[in-house]
């Protein structure tokens, strides 16, 4: 036998996701579905970051019932908690402690730079708090607690990620070799997914226009409507080219959820009208979000169950955790 799985350990994966409003299928096929295929290969960790969204306000009961939701999805899309490691952020509080720490190793002029936080300031001018600020320490800390050799990130999240690794590098050029330093994981099949009513925009939860997103967790009514008044163009014709952008990311959709090349839609609608394409790609990605938003709904419903694999996940992650907070706490001269 020469299974080399069973003697070379895996290698390590993080990522996380914030349980700020509906995740959309633009999360799901551009970095969930990766997540649930990367567990063959990687040990991989996986975690709903609720610490982060409070850096914009959120209405408390609403906050719970999304992180419990968001929590029951990454087992519903089929990530496995016995093979990997999957938890709720604020469930271990070594997040919080080792986010102190790192702010102290981080400069002031580096924080003003990150682009996401111009942008969230400029969104919310009456709420600019001291959190939305610190963000991207909270996820280095998130990152390096569990030594990764690689994170799964969007373009959004790159230039954190490189925070990530800038703070890894000075910390252990002070201490030593106490922290990995993570690459980013772009994966070879991340789709983009852009807006079904403005296709020069990203699809986004936070867009105001509501037929503009579909939810991982919408009905099959709603997406076929969503998709029949998806923009397209003029002409008819069912092509990928940059003059038709609605068109090539409805084939991209139609493509990553049937696992067809832009080339076989484009011919298996050749002489069809754009309806018969937007109901076959309303239908198709029905068909691929029904059977997850079930598993999803049983999972929620079973909370006594829910509850014991959250645990089970804080605690699997803490002790992991633990290791390098305790490392780096004796690195820095705390007693303990
Ligand atoms: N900031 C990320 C986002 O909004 C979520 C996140 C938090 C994260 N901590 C992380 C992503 C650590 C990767 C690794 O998408």
């Amino acid at each position: 036998m020469c299974n080399t799985n069973e003697t070379t350990p895996k290698q390590r994966v993080l990522s996380c996701i914030q349980p700020s409003g509906l995740l959309t299928l633009g999360n799901y096929l551009g970095a969930l579905k990766n997540w649930t295929q990367m567990q063959s290969q990687f040990d991989c960790t996986f975690a709903v970051a609720d610490l982060h969204a409070i850096t914009v306000r959120q209405e408390p009961a609403k906050l719970r019932s999304q992180i419990y939701s968001t929590f029951a999805l990454l087992l519903a899309l089929g990530i496995d908690p016995e093979q990997n490691t999957v938890f709720i952020q604020s469930q271990v509080p070594y997040h919080t402690a080792l986010s102190w720490v790192l702010s102290c190793y981080t400069q002031f002029g580096e924080m003003s730079r990150m682009t996401q936080f111009k942008d969230k300031s400029a969104k919310h001018p009456d709420n600019i708090n001291v959190g939305l600020f610190s963000y991207p320490v909270l996820m280095a800390a998130d990152i390096l607690l569990y030594q990764p050799a690689f994170v799964p990130v969007g373009a959004d999240q790159k230039q954190h990620l490189e925070i990530a690794r800038d703070i890894a590098l000075r910390f252990n050029h002070l201490y030593g070799d106490v922290f990995t330093v993570p690459e980013a994981y772009i994966p070879k099949t991340g789709a983009r997914i852009m807006s079904l009513q403005d296709p020069a925009k990203k699809m986004s939860k936070s867009d105001d226009n509501a037929n503009s997103w579909i939810a991982i967790l919408d009905s099959k009514d709603d997406i076929i409507r969503k998709f029949k008044r998806a923009v397209t163009d003029s002409d008819s014709c069912v092509r990928m080219s940059p003059d038709k952008p609605g068109v090539s990311n409805l084939i991209t959709i139609y493509g990553a959820v049937t696992g067809k090349t832009a080339d076989e839609v484009e011919r298996e609608f050749e002489g069809k009208g754009y309806g018969d394409f937007k109901l076959a790609v309303g239908e198709a990605v029905a068909d691929t979000l029904a059977p997850i938003k079930q598993r999803h709904d049983e999972i929620i419903k079973d909370k006594k169950e829910l509850e014991r694999l959250y645990k089970a996940g804080a605690e699997k992650a803490s002790r992991t955790a633990a290791k390098t907070y305790f490392k780096v706490m004796k690195k820095v001269g705390f007693v303990l």
